[in-house]
């Protein structure tokens, strides 16, 4: 086990490069098998789910070789239908490998999956999505058989803009007779850059970051050279550690449009934002400001996954903010520790009512999901005196070398063993 240990109080500044997007890469990773070829993949972040996902596609067969500016998954070999049990419980975004299996091989066996512990997570629009493109799905003792001897074309309405059902659904989809439309398909930049990977690879997809998104299946597809997009998560993250210590940032290979709920409330905050066509820069104010209210939406919503980092943000503005969180129900783990660290903030179901204090105190935490983890990494940067921040092998599916980025724009930030007291 390993933590950081942060010494609070220091403006951060200078300039800090955007990795590939987490989200962005691993549903394209899976997606690699649709292909049954080679396909390179640039700007692939090295984080521990990234590497989950390359040793399930190694599990199944696939050839994984690493470049120095990307790395080339060759899907041929694929001889395994079955993901491993503790690989799947170990991510989530595993589920998303349903879809690319089934369009594949025709059959995939593999249990209910894992990742943060934010909520219960079902999988029940992923299931009812693929079964109507002619997948049979056995469930017994938390393991799904799915098969399909022919995948037909339909019309799928979701429920919810679900994002792992969409990106499953395009996938499996991509080897179906005919055309299928999803109808309120989530619309993040990640379902957009899914598409034009398939398309490089030959599929017939339109409509990804609109309320329809077609299907053309195909019955081969070609090898490819792919760039995935820059991380806006990161992008956010590293913004909000900004502005929490008053400093001033150049955030490069951004998307500024990926980002535009966030920048928009980083300016409520106060802070001066200037975009460009690939860089973000923000100057922060002498104190923050409290943002009235944030909620949680699909995209182009205030994401889920910049609350974490944003509520912490806002225990350190003048005034009261209202945070509510509409998508995860579990998504506010980080509170209890942001209040060992003198954040007032109180939670009466899904909405924080955080009012701002002048200062944090260090203290010792632990981070239980990714961008809580996130969050608290934030909070120990914005305090005065010495942060530890435990269990950071959940921040490490999400940030590459975290602490060495940070460092690089000022950050007093370490990694060390965590040493067991008991
Ligand atoms: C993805 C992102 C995650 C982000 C989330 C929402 C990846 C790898 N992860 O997760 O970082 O926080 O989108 O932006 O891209 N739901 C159901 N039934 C289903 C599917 C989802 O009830 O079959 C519910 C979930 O429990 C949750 C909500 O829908 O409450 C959103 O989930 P979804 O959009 O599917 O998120 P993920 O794809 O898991």
């Amino acid at each position: 086990m390993e933590q950081f240990r942060i010494n609070g109080g220091t403006k951060l500044t200078g300039e800090y490069k955007l990795a590939g997007a987490k989200n962005a890469v691993l549903p394209i990773l899976a997606a690699t098998i649709v292909t049954g070829n080679e396909s390179k993949i640039e700007s692939c972040p090295e984080l521990s789910d990234v590497q989950t996902m390359f040793t399930i596609l190694t599990e199944l067969g696939c050839k994984i070789t690493k470049e120095e500016d990307g790395v080339i998954i060759d899907s041929a070999p694929i001889h395994s239908y079955t993901i491993p049990e503790h690989l799947m419980r170990e991510m989530r975004s595993s589920v998303f490998l349903m879809g690319p299996m089934i369009a594949r091989c025709g059959k995939v066996t593999l249990s209910y999956p894992g990742g943060c512990e934010i909520g219960l997570r079902p999988i029940d629009i992923h299931l009812s999505a693929l079964k109507k493109l002619g997948v049979t799905i056995k469930e017994a003792h938390g393991f799904l058989e799915c098969t399909a001897d022919r995948l037909v074309g339909n019309r799928i309405l979701l429920d919810f803009p679900s994002v792992g059902a969409t990106e499953n659904v395009m996938l499996a989809a991509t080897a179906a007779e005919g055309e299928t439309t999803i109808i309120n398909p989530a619309k993040e930049p990640e379902i957009i850059d899914l598409q034009n990977f398939l398309n490089a690879c030959g599929a017939e997809i339109r409509g990804a970051g609109t309320g329809e998104i077609f299907i053309r299946g195909k019955k081969s597809y070609n090898q490819v050279e792919h760039r995935v997009i820059p991380d806006r998560i990161e992008g956010g993250t590293v913004l909000t550690a900004v502005a929490i210590t008053g400093g001033n940032v150049v955030l490069r290979n951004a998307i500024p449009e990926h980002m535009s709920m966030t920048l928009s409330k980083l300016k409520e905050a106060g802070c001066r934002i200037r975009e460009g066509k690939d860089y973000v820069v923000l100057f922060s104010p002498a104190r923050l400001k409290a943002v009235e209210t944030i909620k949680t939406q699909p995209y182009p919503g205030f994401p889920t996954d910049m609350q974490s980092q944003f509520l912490t943000l806002m225990t350190m503005a003048q005034g009261t903010s209202i945070i509510t969180e509409t998508i995860f129900e579990s998504r506010f783990k980080h509170i209890e520790e942001l209040r060992k660290m003198g954040a007032r903030i109180k939670v009466d179901g899904r909405t924080a009512v955080v009012s701002g204090v002048k200062n944090l105190a260090g203290a010792r935490v632990i981070s239980r999901d990714l961008r809580g983890g996130a969050s608290l990494v934030i909070a120990g940067l914005g305090a005065e005196g010495e942060t530890i921040v435990e269990n950071i092998c959940h921040i490490d599916r999400g940030y590459d070398k975290f602490e060495l980025a940070l460092r690089k724009i000022g950050a007093d930030i370490r990694r060390e063993p965590t040493v067991d007291m008991y």
